[in-house]
């Protein structure tokens, strides 16, 4: 069986934009794999300076996953933290690779472009990432296609190490860039984004939803609300929705409705999964997680030091 490992970045609450872009198509793969689910709490730390909100954000994240549905028996589901070796890889790979080149990533450029603070560990962030999928012998990484560029980095990686040191000694991994998966709009026709505070909240109460519903943008003119439409289609066939849409033509509240409806069946049964998910359950889907990460990463992180030199 191949091996697939993604990380996750612990920040913040999901959308349902998250949930048909990633994780629908992460439930629909991860099991035909030997699947790895990583909570990269230490890349959070290069923009994060708030101890209780990454903590918040860890139990956040591994309980979304749970209540969407990932099976801690089908991956393993881990802390980056709670492996050392990750930092260790990253150090030695940060001593593989050039300055110059490390500056030509987009995302050190856009991040510290939008004002984020331009931190060693930012700059350095695509080596510790080539650490967390150099360390598994993983084969595919399911990422966004704003992360191609650090796989990329991650092979770049993998050739010098093993140009250096000995052939094979670190497998090169490929990236698995999900297509045919739509941009997802938001309730003002733009691509749904944390940023654009303009989500329906995955795991929202009821009045969370119908705030949003109600406050999606419709035009005036035909009958067919635009953005309500887009997003209806995630819930309900084309041909549903033509009879739907051909009823209440012209009647956005209605529509509206139909769909608040339509999300909060589909929204309830993930809330309450998720609010019956404790801190303890989260603590051990994680302990459980650290111990299988470390036996798959300990022979590989051996390999490295015996061929760098640093054991006696
Ligand atoms: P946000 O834009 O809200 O900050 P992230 O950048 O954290 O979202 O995205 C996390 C994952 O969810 C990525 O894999 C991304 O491709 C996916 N995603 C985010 N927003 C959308 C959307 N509107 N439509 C489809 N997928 C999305
Ligand atoms: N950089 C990724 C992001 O921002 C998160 C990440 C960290 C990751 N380590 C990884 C993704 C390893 C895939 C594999 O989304």
């Amino acid at each position: 069986m191949q091996r697939l490992l993604t990380g996750l970045q612990p920040s913040g609450t999901l959308h349902i934009g998250n949930y048909f872009g990633s994780l629908k198509p992460f439930l629909d793969t991860y099991t035909a794999y030997e699947s790895i689910l990583m909570v990269a709490d230490l890349h959070a730390l290069t923009s994060l300076k708030d101890a209780n909100a990454l903590r918040q954000n860890i139990y956040d994240i591994v309980r979304d996953y749970l209540a969407v549905g990932v099976d801690p028996h089908k991956a393993i589901i881990f802390r980056e933290s709670d492996n050392p070796h990750h930092t260790e890889l990253g150090w030695i790979l940060n001593c593989q690779v050039t300055v110059p080149f490390l500056m030509q990533a987009h995302s050190y450029k856009d991040k510290t472009a939008k004002g984020l603070e331009a931190n060693a560990g930012l700059f350095t962030y695509p080596m510790l990432m080539a650490a967390d999928i150099l360390l598994y012998d993983t084969d595919v990484v399911p990422v966004g296609e704003d992360q191609r560029q650090h796989l990329e980095y991650a092979r770049e990686a993998t050739t010098k190490f093993n140009l250096n040191f000995g052939e094979d000694l670190l497998k090169e991994p490929k990236e698995m860039i999900l297509k045919n998966v739509g941009v997802v709009p938001g309730t003002d026709g733009q691509k749904m984004s944390k940023s654009y505070k303009n989500t329906i909240p995955l795991f929202g109460t009821y009045e969370e939803l119908q705030k949003a519903v109600m406050s999606i943008v419709t035009n005036s003119d035909g009958g067919r609300p635009e953005h309500v439409y887009a997003i209806h289609t995630l819930f309900r066939s084309t041909e549903e929705l033509e009879v739907l849409y051909t009823q209440h033509e012209g009647r956005f509240k209605d529509l509206k409705e139909a769909l608040l409806a339509d999300i909060e069946a589909f929204v309830a049964p993930l809330r309450e999964k998720r609010a019956s998910i404790t801190d303890d359950d989260v603590r051990n889907v994680l302990k459980d997680g650290k111990e299988r990460a470390l036996s798959l990463s300990t022979p590989v992180i051996e390999r490295v030091r015996t061929a760098v030199g640093i054991t006696l």
